[in-house]
């Protein structure tokens, strides 16, 4: 499974780089405006610095909702840099974007995923990637990762090279249990990234061998 970072921060990706396991990035509106990254040309050179910490798929999502305006976006984030995958909302007019830029060759997300349905006709539309929002549909008592099997067994039905992009990704377990189900990627937050590492007996069993070699080389 494929590590993406979700997020707009350069330290963070940053760090994230640095450990090794960063295969790509992922951002959105919200997460560029946390950030406080506004303005059209600010934008597309955040997009740039993020491209050049990071050698891997870089999502950068459009704000139009009608058909011409994402097409006009998406081509000029796309020619900011060939890592660019131009992320579109999962509309009617998106559905159409996605065809679109798919016979040109350029790489989609398909953001905003809640259902099987949408997941197929994404995939039929030529998408290269779906993020399947687990963490807001388990917010509504729905069951994200039950999604994640449902779209894997879909896609396998009828080998569509799509990849599944989990997404709102809040913990370490959602990672394990997409990397379970065949996600081909999982994008979250470096704090869940980070939490993978974790555990209370790996750092008591090293303590334990610490003071045991300054025992015995006392
Ligand atoms: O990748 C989508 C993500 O940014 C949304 O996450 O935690 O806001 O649901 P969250």
């Amino acid at each position: 499974m494929k590590f993406f970072i979700d997020t707009a921060n350069l330290q963070e990706i940053q760090e994230a780089y640095e450990m090794g396991i960063l295969d790509g990035v992922t951002t959105n509106p919200s997460l560029m405006a946390k950030e406080g990254i506004t303005g059209y040309n600010n934008i597309l050179n955040h997009y740039v610095k993020i491209c050049q910490i990071v050698d891997g798929p870089v999502s950068a999502e459009v704000i139009s909702t009608e058909f011409q305006g994402m097409l006009e976006e998406g081509q000029a984030l796309f020619d900011l840099h060939p890592n660019i995958v131009v992320k579109i909302p999962m509309i009617p007019e998106g559905i159409k974007a996605i065809r679109a830029f798919s016979d040109k060759n350029i790489p989609t997300n398909c953001t905003l995923v809640f259902s099987a349905g949408q997941a197929l006709l994404a995939a039929k539309a030529g998408a290269t990637y779906i993020s399947p929002f687990l963490g807001r549909l388990d917010d509504v008592s729905s069951d994200g990762l039950d999604l994640i099997s449902q779209i894997r067994a879909i896609y396998d039905n009828y080998d569509f090279d799509t990849q599944i992009l989990a997404a709102s990704v809040r913990h370490p377990m959602h990672i394990v249990h997409c990397a379970t189900l065949g996600a081909d990627v999982m994008t979250a937050p470096l704090s869940a990234i980070k939490a993978l590492a974790k555990h209370p007996l790996t750092d008591i069993g090293l303590q334990q061998f610490l003071a045991d070699h300054a025992k015995g080389n006392a």
